[in-house]
């Protein structure tokens, strides 16, 4: 198993008011699987995939990675497996405004420890093969939304990580647009064998996955 999370609970507080969003909820990702996540707004489908990104802690309950805790780590381990072993791809992108395509891909390959040459080898190499290199040296700002996510999904992959994660990546895009995302990331599921985690509220993108988690 990549992640086992058992009997996971969060609540949030806000003054006196406690707000359950996750009770005992077990779940199971296995090496090289592309699992789509649905479910009404706010049935926690964000804050699951926050717990695996090892941004929060759950109130009780344990998560693993492989066969660590993923926290009872030290931090320097947890900001090690963000970097290397995850990827995350968001609704708006969230691409640095002021760092064009290549600048943004190459950004986790030199937090990680790459050399500039090697990581801009590289960076181009992602942005060829999600199909937007004629867009390398472009602002966020000058492409469009499809281009944006492709940049993104290439900085995910910058360092190889075992997993994407990706919080309805199609979200803010057109339907054909959306579709050409959609194939994009299983194309390199495919390809590399990268385990994928997508959240979507689109059953035809929720069909694109080879396992369909439902949150009620
Ligand atoms: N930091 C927080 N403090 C308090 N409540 C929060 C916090 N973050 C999220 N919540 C609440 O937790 C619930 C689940 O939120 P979450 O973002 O995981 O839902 P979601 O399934 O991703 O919804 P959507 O489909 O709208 O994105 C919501 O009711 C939300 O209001
Ligand atoms: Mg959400």
């Amino acid at each position: 198993m990549l992640y086992t999370m058992r009997d996971v609970s969060v609540q949030y507080r806000i003054g006196e008011r406690r707000v359950d969003v996750l009770r005992d909820f077990s779940f199971a990702v296995e090496d090289g699987e592309f699992i789509t996540i649905t479910g009404p707004s706010g049935r926690g489908k964000t804050t699951v995939l926050n717990i695996l990104a090892g941004f929060l802690p759950p109130t009780s309950g344990t998560v693993l990675w492989e066969d660590n805790d993923l926290y009872a780590q030290s931090d320097d381990q947890t900001a090690r497996y963000r970097n290397s072993q995850i990827g995350m791809v968001h609704q708006f992108f969230n691409l640095i405004p002021e760092l064009n395509a290549v600048q943004n891909v190459m950004a986790p390959g030199l937090i990680g420890g790459a050399n500039r040459h090697e990581a801009r080898r590289r960076a181009e190499a992602m942005l060829d093969r999600v199909g937007v290199l004629g867009r390398a040296e472009h602002l966020p700002s000058e492409m469009s939304g499809g281009e944006q996510q492709r940049v993104a999904i290439a900085r995910a992959l910058m360092n190889s990580p075992r997993v994407v994660l990706a919080d309805e990546p199609t979200g803010n895009l057109d339907r054909v647009t959306a579709a050409e995302i959609v194939a994009l990331m299983s194309r390199l599921h495919a390809e590399d064998g990268t385990t994928m985690i997508l959240v979507t509220h689109d059953p035809t993108v929720a069909a694109a996955g080879t396992r369909m988690i439902q949150m009620d």
